[in-house]
């Protein structure tokens, strides 16, 4: 096996520094493991950009609230080893969680502004718990890019802003959204559905594209849209809206009137899961 998986800070700054001596670009590759092909495609981008790609596996308590999935969110270190060789990225941090917190952690990283709305509304302490374990991440693997799913687009702006407002030195690189072929949004949470429930997972990406086409056909009032969206998925009875909404693309906030690039973005709860999905409403294209 070429690839190197450690677990420990240590070895990783070890590995990074040996890449570096050989004159080797890095990019790191966040992830809470449970791969799949949108995963992938951020390992195959980072291949193009970077000689070395670093992927690090770890499910992050301080991003989960309290009666969220942490205890069951999948793990599957073996296979996402398998399929990390398969991409030839050439290391895997897979820490416990002691290496990451070893004591009770008092710093921590809050980006404003962007994270008070979309998921940063519905998920208490979620983005201080990611961006504090982004922050810590690209401490410990120093890369000269980093590589994030444009799936979870509020995650992508938010890390951006810390990036650039802690003078990280480090390119983001937001990557487009990866779907199953029939349009359902890769997640590690989609093996959670029943068949039932996977059928009408479908209705999340359809919202979108009736998002799309109503904005296409002139509809350019926010909560006219969202009104359309909200009686789409009411139609399925195992789907229960967390939140639908227009904000501007970068700073997150909400836009009456769509003047300006924006997010459609959405939250779904499926039965028990939570689904996340967007799409990008441009007054230009
Ligand atoms: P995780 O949910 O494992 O996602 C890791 C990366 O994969 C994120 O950047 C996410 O946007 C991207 N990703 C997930 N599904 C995708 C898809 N269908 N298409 C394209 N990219 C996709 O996001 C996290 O982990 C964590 O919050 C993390 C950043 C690792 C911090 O703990």
């Amino acid at each position: 096996m070429n690839i190197k998986v450690v677990n420990t800070i240590n070895q990783t700054r070890n590995e990074i520094a040996t890449a570096r001596q050989q004159g080797k670009s890095i990019a790191l590759v966040p992830t809470m493991g449970a791969l799949h092909d949108g995963h992938l495609s951020l390992i195959q981008q980072a291949k193009k950009l970077c000689d070395y790609v670093a992927v690090s596996i770890f499910v992050n308590p301080t991003q989960f609230g309290p009666n969220e999935d942490l205890d069951k969110y999948p793990r599957t270190l073996d296979n996402d080893i398998n399929l990390c060789e398969s991409e030839r990225a050439d290391l895997i941090l897979a820490p416990s969680s002691k290496e990451i917190y070893p004591t009770a952690n008092f710093t921590w990283v809050n980006v404003d502004k962007l994270t008070k709305t979309l998921c940063g509304s519905t998920r208490d302490g979620h983005f201080q718990g990611v961006c504090t374990v982004v922050a810590k991440l690209f401490n410990i693997f120093m890369p000269d890019k980093a590589f994030f799913g444009q799936k979870d687009a509020q995650q992508l702006a938010v890390i951006r802003q810390m990036a650039s407002d802690l003078n990280f030195p480090i390119d983001i690189i937001g990557c487009p959204i990866i779907r199953e072929p029939d349009g359902l949004a890769m997640s590690s949470r989609n093996r959670y559905l029943s068949g039932e429930q996977r059928t009408q997972a479908l209705v999340i990406n359809k919202a979108l594209q009736l998002g799309q086409k109503l904005f296409a056909g002139g509809m350019i009032k926010s909560q006219d849209i969202i009104n359309k969206l909200s009686k789409m998925i009411q139609q399925q009875p195992l789907a229960k809206i967390d939140y639908i909404s227009i904000v501007d693309k970068d700073l997150m906030h909400e836009l009456d009137t769509i003047d300006r690039p924006a997010l459609l973005a959405l939250a779904v709860y499926i039965g028990n899961t939570r689904l996340i999905d967007n799409i990008v409403l441009d007054p230009k294209d």
